[in-house]
C-alpha cells in the first residue's frame, strides 16, 4: 500500500520566514493527534535541513523497505499507536550537507509520497522548509492536502513573510486552516512579569486582516527549547500553561479539519 491514497487528513506547516518553529509545531501536532487516538505520519519535507529525527530522538533510527518500496520508520506511541516517520536525515550521515538543486530536492519529495509505504493513517502532518518556493506548491501538486498552517513569530519581518505565505496557499487554491503565532511574550520564571520580545497580537492581526482563522499562540518556553534538543516533544512533559495553550491550538485544528468533511 503505496503512496498517500490511504491518508484521510494532510496538514501542511508552512511559514514564509524560518526559524520559526514549524518543525516544533509539526513534531508536536502530530504527537498530540497520536494521544487523541489518531494514527499519524510525519513527512519531513526539509530535505535540505531534516530535523524531525532528532526533535523525535529517532536519528540514529534505519530505513527498511522490500526493494520498491521505502517503510517509514514507526515510532510506537503506547499499545496502539505511533507516528510514521518520512525524514532525509535517516539517508545521510548526520553532518553531511545536501547541496542539491530544486530538481533533485522535488525528486526526493516525490519518492516520499509515491514509493513510501505510508498505510493508513488519519493524518499526515508535512514540515516544510522556509518561504514559498517550489516545495510547498509541489506538495499541493503531488497531493489532495486538506490545508496549510502558517506558523509566524510577532515579529514585523516574520509577519511580512507569512502575509506572503498565505497569499501564496490562496493563490494556488490551498485552504488556509489558520495562522499560530509562535514565540509570543516570555513570562520570566523570577517575577512572573511578561516581556514582547518579538511584539505583541501580530499573528492575529495578520489573520483578521487577512480574513484567514487565527489558531492562537504558543509563548516562549525555555522547556521547550530543552524538549526539542533533547527530542521528547513538550506535549508530553508536564502539565503547565504553555502545553495547555498548545493543546487549545490543536482543538482548533481538529476542528478546522473536520468541519471540512461535513
Ligand atoms: N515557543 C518557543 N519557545 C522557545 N523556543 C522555541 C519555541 N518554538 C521554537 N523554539 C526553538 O526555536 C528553534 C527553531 O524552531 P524550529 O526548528 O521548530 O523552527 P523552524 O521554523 O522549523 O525552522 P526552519 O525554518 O529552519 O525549518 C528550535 O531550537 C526550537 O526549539
Ligand atoms: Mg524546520
Amino acid at each position: 500500500m503505496s503512496g498517500t491514497d490511504y491518508i484521510r487528513h494532510k496538514i501542511m506547516i508552512v511559514s514564509g520566514k524560518g526559524g520559526v518553529g514549524k518543525t516544533t509545531v509539526a513534531v508536536n501536532l502530530a504527537l498530540a493527534l497520536v494521544e487523541n487516538g489518531q494514527n499519524v505520519g510525519l513527512l519531513d519535507a526539509d530535505i535540505t535541513g531534516p530535523n524531525i529525527p532528532k526533535m523525535l530522538k529517532i536519528e540514529d533510527e534505519i530505513l527498511s523497505g522490500d526493494g520498491e518500496r521505502l517503510v517509514p520508520v514507526y515510532m510506537p506511541i503506547g499499545c496502539d499507536h505511533g507516528i510514521s516517520v518520512m525524514s532525509m536525515a535517516f539517508m545521510i550521515e548526520r553532518d553531511a550537507a545536501i547541496p542539491w538543486h530544486s530538481p533533485t530536492r522535488l525528486g526526493v519529495l516525490r519518492q516520499f509520497v509515491d514509493e513510501v509505504q505510508w498505510g493508513l493513517l488519519d493524518y499526515l502532518i508535512i514540515d516544510l522548509p522556509p518561504g514559498t518556493g517550489d516545495e510547498p506548491l509541489s506538495i499541493a501538486t503531488m497531493m489532495e492536502v486538506d490545508g496549510a498552517i502558517i506558523v509566524t513569530t510577532p515579529q514585523e519581518v516574520a509577519l511580512l513573510d507569512a502575509r506572503k505565505a498565505i497569499n501564496m496557499a490562496k493563490d494556488a487554491g490551498i485552504p488556509v486552516i489558520g495562522v499560530i503565532e509562535n514565540m509570543s511574550g516570555f513570562v520570566c520564571p523570577r517575577c512572573g512579569n511578561q516581556v514582547n520580545l518579538f511584539g505583541e497580537g501580530g499573528g492575529k492581526r495578520v489573520a483578521d486582516e487577512m480574513g484567514v482563522p487565527f489558531l492562537g499562540s504558543i509563548p516562549i518556553d525555555p522547556m521547550i527549547v530543552k524538549s526539542g534538543d533533547d527530542g521528547i516533544p513538550f506535549v508530553a512533559t508536564p502539565h503547565s500553561s504553555t502545553v495547555r495553550s498548545f493543546e487549545e491550538i490543536v482543538e482548533r485544528v481538529y476542528d478546522a479539519v473536520h468541519a471540512q468533511e461535513m
